[in-house]
């Protein structure tokens, strides 16, 4: 995206003494969520959102919470933006897009052009007549996103599995080898802002499948064929594992000068194997300089087009599993929940610290936007672990908050009070936690109240 946002940063009241910065502990700072994780990499954490869900507000919190980047899962597919021909539907995607830009979040476009997921006219149209739709429709939805798209999916899965490393046939291929950067073109010529990939999978590994995507690829960039980046699926399961090559293979692909993403993460299975699975796929992105991202396949179990295979990050309440942990500390991040050591060490503050001791400080960060804006407040305990906090936050008249994660907020309007939830009150000494909200209208002071307990 390259829409230009006012960021203002503010320390207000509470500040911390010099004295409490120098206690903080290794970690301390360390992020809490697979997104702000990722961000100190470099990268972007993301997920496949499906728009019918975005009202369930244990869905829509976890995504909020956790991701930085969303990709939607079929409501920019052929079918369902062009059900009828030259009639273009964009309401499910346009939710799912203008929702993330609100939140701060990337997204990655979900594929132009695919032998899959087609429409009944495209389906049963050949020739000259499905080259002129489908560059008629890599064009119209282009344009009609243009600006709003981080890296877009232009071609999906156009090559056979198995070992021939030829093209898949597909409608599409039988209208001529060069499909895919006309595709390509038509692509850049609409959003040239927008990175342009090749997507596929059974490609995460170098073998005849990936050899042959390798190779094309090569001969766009020497033919200087628009293309930007290259998407590796990462479907995982026990009959197409993660590969042993996988970071090798990722690496060539980034040698030839473009960007590597992961763009479908999910692997069946439970428990430590499956967690260490996702690490080390989570590793093979972090050390590739140029893999921009992780994007997973859905966010809780029960969302995923493999369901049977729990294969996502969340079990089917939202809660996160052993996968979500070994996840975030391969990126550098922890969760907020103390260890049962400092528990029995620091014991109910009742006991043993006057409240008078515990302080703390927000920090505000406001996006702004004509209209709304988005606010990540960074809670910061002082030289005395919390139990809880409460951040009130000034708006001007004519904003409202209308949506909060990771803290309850009293009120919408005038100044909000936004309290702990129950997992993120503890904060130890010097350490942090962010919640944040959105809202409607001007953005609000940058003045925030910290209060301990
Ligand atoms: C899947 C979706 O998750 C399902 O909801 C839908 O029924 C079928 O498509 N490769 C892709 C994705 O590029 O678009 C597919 O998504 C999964 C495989």
């Amino acid at each position: 995206m390259r829409r230009s946002l006012a960021i203002l940063t503010v320390l207000t009241s509470g500040a911390l003494t010099a004295g409490a910065v120098a206690v903080l502990a290794p970690g301390a700072n360390a992020a809490t969520t697979l997104g702000a994780a990722a961000a100190e990499k470099g990268r972007y954490f993301g997920t496949a959102v499906a728009a019918y869900k975005l009202s369930d507000p244990v869905y829509s919190g976890i995504l909020d919470r956790e991701f930085t980047s969303v990709t939607p899962e079929n409501e920019m597919k052929w079918d369902a933006t062009e059900p009828t021909q030259g009639t273009f539907t964009f309401t499910s995607a346009d939710t799912i897009v203008n929702r993330a830009i609100a939140n701060g979040q990337k997204v990655r476009g979900h594929a132009l052009a695919w032998h899959s997921q087609q429409p009944g006219w495209a389906q049963n149209l050949s020739g000259t007549a499905l080259r002129n739709a489908m560059v008629n429709h890599v064009t119209r939805v282009a344009t009609h996103y243009r600006g709003k798209i981080d890296s877009w999916d232009v071609v999906n899965e156009a090559f056979a599995d198995g070992s021939t490393g030829a093209r898949r046939d597909s409608n599409l291929q039988r209208t001529g080898n060069d499909w895919i950067e006309v595709a390509f073109r038509a692509a850049r010529a609409a959003d040239p802002a927008a990175k342009l990939c090749y997507n596929d999978y059974n490609t995460d590994g170098q073998n005849a499948k990936s050899n042959a995507v390798y190779a094309m690829v090569s001969d766009f960039k020497a033919r200087g064929v628009p293309i930007d980046c290259v998407g590796f699926q990462s479907h995982f399961n026990a009959q197409s594992p993660l590969p042993s090559d996988y970071q090798a293979n990722l690496q060539r692909f980034a040698d030839l000068g473009l960007d590597v993403q992961i763009t479908e993460l999910d692997i069946e299975g439970s428990g430590t194997t499956q967690a260490n699975t996702y690490a080390a796929a989570t590793r093979a992105c972090l050390a590739v300089t140029r893999c921009n991202g992780i994007t997973v396949w859905g966010i809780r179990d029960t969302d995923s087009w493999r369901a049977s295979g729990t294969p996502l990050l969340f079990d089917g309440n939202g809660n996160p599993k052993a996968a979500y942990t070994a996840v975030l500390n391969t990126l550098g991040g922890t969760t907020t929940s103390p260890s049962p050591s400092q528990s029995s060490a620091s014991p109910s503050p009742s006991v043993s610290q006057p409240p008078g001791t515990r302080s703390c400080a927000a920090t505000v960060a406001i996006n702004a936007w004509t209209g709304g804006f988005v606010a990540t407040v960074k809670v910061t305990a002082g030289a005395t672990a919390l139990t809880g906090w409460t951040a009130a936050v000034t708006l001007p008249s004519g904003s409202a908050v209308t949506n909060t994660w990771n803290a309850t907020a009293s009120g919408s309007t005038a100044t909000v009070s936004f309290t702990n939830v129950g997992y993120n009150g503890p904060v130890p000494a010097a350490g942090t936690t962010e919640f944040g909200f959105q809202g409607t209208g001007p953005a609000p002071s940058t003045t925030a109240t910290c209060t301990a307990r």
